[in-house]
């Protein structure tokens, strides 16, 4: 019987910003197994046969027409897919829609650096438009802490060579990664966040995102067998507000300006926080000091999710 639906591993998941684009899923599962994923319960990784991706492209063909503008490529780390085979991918859905006008993937600092320059290059005329990132701090000890695989110096350089080849960089930061009562920790995390914000920023005014999300602790992961047996204890909504503030505060880009889009208003967020680096600083630091004061104004635990 030929197949009538576009092949999803469930659960789905997929930045909040490609919510209208059309997903495709090109991998399944993640190559690597930070302590705070849900990739990580996807047992095994893959990626898919081109045949099978080369199907679902029709069947979407069929069910919305010609007219798909953006499509976002699952699941966590898609980026790791070998060059010649993005190339076929990427090929086919240009042909499959030919008003295509963007592609986005979920990327690993290091799958990006495993890529040549001419490689991003011939990707990014082909369409690959975007790539979200997971930075989650840019402090060395707490990257190890999070089994992230990578150092701030590779989320420099990867994302360094993504603003060369013109592919937009969206990376998103973790808030509550040191756990409660490790205040030096959490400063670090922040100051050297925002020192790799400011070192990667671009001399011009193109757009680039960077976003915070809120620690959530999903059974399953690791982080969550660390907080079962006591060694881990979340932080409290003042100390990730506080953690957030020495970020912003510690934001400082020579180029005036930069257009750095910060978005703080993920469903984890305790305080929807959005605005423009650094232009927005003094309006982000008072919402923040809003938050640290009226605490009734913050998003209550049980309506936090990923
Ligand atoms: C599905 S991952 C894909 C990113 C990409 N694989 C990478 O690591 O560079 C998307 C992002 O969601 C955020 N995230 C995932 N699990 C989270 C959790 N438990 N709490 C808060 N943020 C989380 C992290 O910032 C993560 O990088
Ligand atoms: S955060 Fe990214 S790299 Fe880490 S396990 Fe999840 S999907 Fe994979």
């Amino acid at each position: 019987m030929p197949q009538d639906s576009i092949y999803y591993c469930h659960p789905v998941f997929r930045p909040p910003s490609e919510a209208n684009s059309l997903l495709i899923q090109l991998t399944e599962g993640c190559t690597y197994r930070c302590t705070f994923c849900i990739s990580n319960l996807r047992r095994k990784f893959k990626i898919r046969a081109l045949e099978d991706i080369k199907k679902d492209f029709e069947i979407a063909r069929k069910i919305y027409g010609p007219n798909v503008k953006r499509i976002f490529f699952l699941d966590g780390n898609g980026m790791v897919t070998p060059f010649q085979d993005l190339l076929e991918v990427l090929n086919y859905a240009n042909k499959s829609f030919p008003y295509l006008e963007r592609c986005g993937i979920y990327a690993h600092s290091k799958d990006i650096l495993k890529k040549t320059d001419i490689q991003l290059e011939e990707l990014s005329k082909l369409g690959l438009k975007i790539l979200y990132v997971g930075f989650e701090t840019g402090s060395n000890e707490l990257l190890n802490d999070i089994n992230k695989q990578v150092t701030k110096e590779d989320h420099i350089k990867a994302s360094k060579k993504l603003f060369n080849v013109n592919i937009t960089l969206s990376a998103t930061f973790i808030n509550g990664l040191s756990g409660s009562n490790n205040q030096e920790i959490s400063k670090n995390h922040a100051i050297e966040s925002a020192d790799l914000v400011n070192k990667i920023c671009p001399d011009d005014s193109r757009l680039w995102y960077i976003a915070f999300l809120s620690l959530m602790i999903p059974p399953g992961t690791k982080i969550y067998e660390k907080k079962s047996v006591g060694n881990f204890k979340e932080m409290t909504p003042n100390e990730i507000l506080e953690e957030l503030k020495t970020f912003i505060q510690h934001i400082n880009f020579k180029n005036k300006n930069a257009n750095c889009v910060f978005r703080s208003n993920h469903a984890s967020n305790y305080l929807p926080i959005k605005g423009t680096l650094e232009k927005d600083k003094e309006k982000i630091l008072n919402t923040i000091d809003y938050g640290l004061t009226y605490k009734e104004s913050l998003r209550p635990d049980y309506y936090r999710r990923l």
